[in-house]
């Protein structure tokens, strides 16, 4: 394995190549990512239709003890539905209350975490003409063991306009599958509405669960695309992700429903918050656009003016100054300094739909007349973009078996070297050879991105998807990141990308592989500098896609300052076997093992295990 480590003939990866896409999949966002508890939390997942499904909330008692229904009668007008709880059952008369009371409660999404000694945050608005005596617990599945409360009383009519209470609830134990209980013995009618259960302790303050936020911020992801997908389109434009619908004040936003992947979405985790997290995470955000289609409808271009002037204010939340009118809701809502979207996607996977390119050209001479700076991604390949069909970058989705995906490697090396850049923006190995995310679909993948990488002056940014999965709605396999309410783990292509979160900004070296008989090996070879240690590595990557073990001689010339004896590593990704997966009970069988190599030197004897991916990071 030979490399040309010179600077002469090396070329710099772009600064945005390795990112991460996020979609509203698999619950990826509502019951995961997103850190509140609550489920349907403004009683509207039912539709404005009342009586009205208020899944997953249910009812403690009977119907001779309680009544709960739905009426329009809150003080949203964005979300008008309300829930009202007619306690019939009365400690003082005959009709007792029986034991705890009666009420509603929310078991979150498969039940709710709670941790001893944490504090949740609460938050509900009430409203009732009647004196109240409410009390707000958290508890086991079974309502039996109670984890922590807090009574709410209320004289008459002190409730009698709708209004927000908060308080801080700190459990006492831990509960995996806990559920929140508003639960009263009183004779009395209380409306609620926007009832929300926040843990105190989010990523940056932010709102996203810490653990999740924190293995994408593992990943070192250079940018962030969102919200979707298929999700942005949605099966019908009624249920689309609207973006100026999901800012604001949380209570206020609508929600809707996801019907492309199936469930309901409170948007708590909506356009503000996806800026919020890629500013958190040091990545820059990717707006994927809906362009006035969905899977079974498309707006013709006459009639497409308002989805682009739509497009257009979204950017402006995003860019303008808090004395815009859509910058100041950005201000409002605690960030007066603009974030930096420089890039925006115009629909996803549409450049088949009949208007779409007439479209297209309309939303980008809107967006650049406004914003010259942002580079605009077509759905549309290579070969449909044109100086009448202009665009910055082109998405590619690539879906494919394991072998198919490491012959793919080779997929950019044809392409004319001027014009649009790709951004590979969904790669997966999918079907049978991916199970849940197998070894060997992580290994084809590899292979794939070391072929982006050695084809990074026309490839531009690429993303695997999906990102997450909720193990409780698993509506896409495989997926990068796999948790429960509780519990997380990466699957092998998750902790194949920490083998390329130093690539983003680094050089690329020529780099070549001479093995007779055996066509299995892909490499490359990067310098970076590490910003922690001011240390500069050669990281030489080799996916073993064979079932040989391979004796390679690694030869490397053109090195200013030589390589350190001491220092380097060599970490392989592998696995007994091929079809390896993690799982909740073994969430580390396939993860990366690093080990030091002892006198690290310009040429030196490895081994290369059988179906492996290794990297050698040797200090310069
Ligand atoms: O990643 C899952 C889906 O695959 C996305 O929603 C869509 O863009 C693609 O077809």
């Amino acid at each position: 394995l030979s490399v040309d480590a010179s600077t002469q003939n090396a070329q710099m990866i772009p600064g945005n190549m390795f990112g991460i896409f996020f979609e509203e999949i698999n619950h990826a966002g509502a019951g995961g990512l997103w850190a509140e508890l609550v489920s349907n939390r403004g009683f509207e997942a039912g539709g404005s239709n009342t009586p009205s499904n208020i899944d997953p909330w249910l009812i403690i008692g009977d119907e001779s003890s309680i009544i709960v229904a739905t009426d329009r009668s809150s003080c949203f007008a964005g979300n008008p539905v309300a829930l009202r709880m007619e306690v019939l059952c009365d400690a003082t008369r005959t009709n007792a209350c029986p034991s705890g009371g009666v009420g509603i409660y929310n078991p979150g999404y498969w039940g709710m975490n709670i941790e001893r000694a944490k504090i949740y945050k609460v938050s509900m608005y009430i409203r009732s003409s009647d004196s109240v005596e409410l009390k707000v617990s958290l508890t086991s599945s079974d309502g039996l063991q109670q984890l922590a409360s807090h009574t709410i009383m209320a004289d008459q009519d002190d409730f009698a306009e709708w209004t927000k209470v908060e308080f801080d609830l700190q459990s006492s134990e831990t509960n995996t599958n806990s559920r929140l209980q508003l639960t009263s013995s009183k004779s009395s009618i209380i409306w609620f509405d926007q009832v929300s259960l926040m843990p105190s302790d989010t990523y940056m303050g932010h709102g996203f669960r810490k653990d999740l936020a924190s293995m994408l911020a593992d990943l070192k992801p250079r940018f962030l695309k969102f919200p979707g997908g298929n999700y942005v389109m949605g099966n019908y434009l009624s249920n689309a992700f609207r973006w100026s619908e999901t800012v604001g004040p949380w209570e206020e936003r609508p929600g809707h429903f996801n019907d492309v992947w199936g469930y309901w979405t409170d948007d708590g985790l909506g356009f503000f918050e996806f800026l919020q997290l890629a500013e958190d995470l040091g990545a820059c955000p990717v707006w994927v656009v809906n362009d006035g289609a969905s899977t079974y409808e498309e707006i013709p271009s006459a009639t497409i003016a308002a989805f682009v002037k739509d497009v257009v204010d979204g950017i402006e939340f995003a860019r303008g100054d808090n004395q815009t009118a859509w910058g100041s809701v950005r201000a409002a809502m605690g960030h007066p300094e603009p974030f930096p979207l420089y890039y925006v996607s115009i629909g996803n996977q549409e450049c088949s739909k009949r208007y779409y390119k007439e479209k297209y050209v309309k939303f980008y001479s809107a967006i650049k007349a406004s914003y010259p700076d942002i580079k605009i991604i077509s759905s549309c390949d290579r070969s449909a973009i044109s100086e009448v069909n202009p665009a910055d970058l082109y998405d590619v989705h690539v879906y494919t078996s394991s072998g198919d995906m490491f012959s793919k490697t080779r997929m950019f090396d044809s392409t004319v070297r001027n014009g649009p850049k790709a951004i590979v923006s969904e790669y997966a190995v999918t079907g049978n050879d991916a199970g849940r995310g197998t070894l060997i679909a992580a290994l084809a993948e590899a292979a794939f991105l070391i072929g982006l990488e050695r084809n990074s002056d026309v490839v531009e940014m690429a993303s695997c998807a999906p990102l997450f999965v909720n193990d409780n709605d698993r509506s896409w396999n495989p997926d990068a990141i796999v948790f429960n309410s509780w519990q997380y783990y990466g699957c092998p292509n998750y902790w194949m990308l920490h083998f390329f979160k130093d690539s983003s900004g680094a050089m690329l070296h020529p780099s070549t592989v001479q093995l007779s008989n055996y066509d299995q090996l892909v490499t490359s070879a990067i310098t970076w500098k590490n910003p922690q240690d001011g240390n500069t590595y050669l990281k030489i990557k080799v996916v073993n896609f064979g079932n040989k073990a391979v004796s390679l001689n690694i030869s490397v010339t053109g090195l200013e300052t030589g390589i350190q004896r001491f220092g380097s590593l060599k970490t392989v990704l592998t696995s007994g076997w091929l079809r390896d997966e993690n799982s909740f009970q073994q969430p580390d069988k396939v993860v990366p093992v690093a080990s030091p190599i002892t006198n690290a030197r310009e040429q030196m004897g490895v081994v290369l295990d059988s179906y492996s991916l290794t990297s050698f990071d040797l200090l310069l």
